[in-house]
């Protein structure tokens, strides 16, 4: 079975002390030890070690990067590298979420060289994805989102795909309390899948997770994870509510 994922992304929110609260709380929590299901917590860069410390204890959390750069080390002000996730132990990163896309002019060629470099320091990309309302209006989702696959993973060859986690994240339901109905869900996540296959054979489409984003909370995550192609959610808004953020982890199947 795929490993099923939850996913918090605190994007730029929390001060030092809130964003203790909330670790200590996920820290404490203690009946998420399944075999197929993890957390995974991507915190502001600031955090990231104080969250490796309160979560070391929890065997399915783990800590995310909300982002990687290009390249290696140099004069590269303000960035963060692959090789210094790394180094501190951190196991995953978002790349390609919208609102880098958006705000920081990321497009699928940078994105294809992000993801080469988080693998090579083996920190697990979770590569985002997903069409604009506009795109969705005018029914051209499905053309959209296999092109951005295709730009930024399909150079890989499958032994690396396997390791990466494919995050769906439909942007006219990101943060507007507007969700994708599950049916609409497990529709792109089965073309997603389709689109694997296509380019990789079913072997390799079948290990992928490919998680849900978009205004998953507590009370609608068993109905979206419940769908047979969706492995879990990428939850920005949810996860800021430490008990909310436990529903939703509970939400897995
Ligand atoms: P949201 O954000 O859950 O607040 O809609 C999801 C995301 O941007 O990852």
């Amino acid at each position: 079975m795929r490993t099923q994922i939850a996913a918090a992304n605190w994007k730029m929110n929390c001060t030092l002390q809130q964003a203790e609260d909330l670790l200590n709380k996920l820290s404490a929590v203690t009946d998420f030890n399944t075999s197929n299901k993890i957390a995974v917590i991507a915190v502001p860069a600031p955090y990231l070690l104080l969250a490796k410390q309160k979560l070391a204890h929890q065997a399915n959390m783990f800590v995310a990067a909300q982002n990687c750069y290009i390249k290696n080390y140099g004069a590269y002000t303000g960035e963060i590298s692959a090789e210094m996730l790394q180094s501190m132990g951190i196991s995953y990163v978002l790349i390609g979420h919208s609102e880098r896309r958006e705000y920081f002019n990321e497009n699928n060629a940078m994105l294809a060289e992000k993801i080469n470099i988080a693998l090579e320091y083996e920190v697990t990309p979770i590569f985002c994805c997903g069409e604009s309302l506009a795109i969705r209006e005018a029914d051209n989702q499905n053309e959209f989102v296999a092109q951005q696959l295709k730009d930024a993973l399909f150079h890989l060859s499958a032994a690396k795909i396997v390791k990466v986690v494919i995050a769906y994240e439909p942007i006219w339901a990101i943060g507007t309390g507007k969700t994708a109905s599950s049916a609409q869900a497990q529709e792109m996540h089965q073309h997603i899948r389709k689109t694997l296959e296509i380019q990789y054979g079913s072997a390799v489409a079948d290990v992928v997770s490919v998680l849900y984003g978009g205004s998953v909370k507590g009370n609608n995550a068993v109905e979206i994870f419940s769908q047979p192609d969706v492995d879990g959610g990428l939850v920005g808004g949810a996860s800021l509510i430490a008990e909310e953020f436990v529903t939703i982890m509970n939400a897995l199947k």
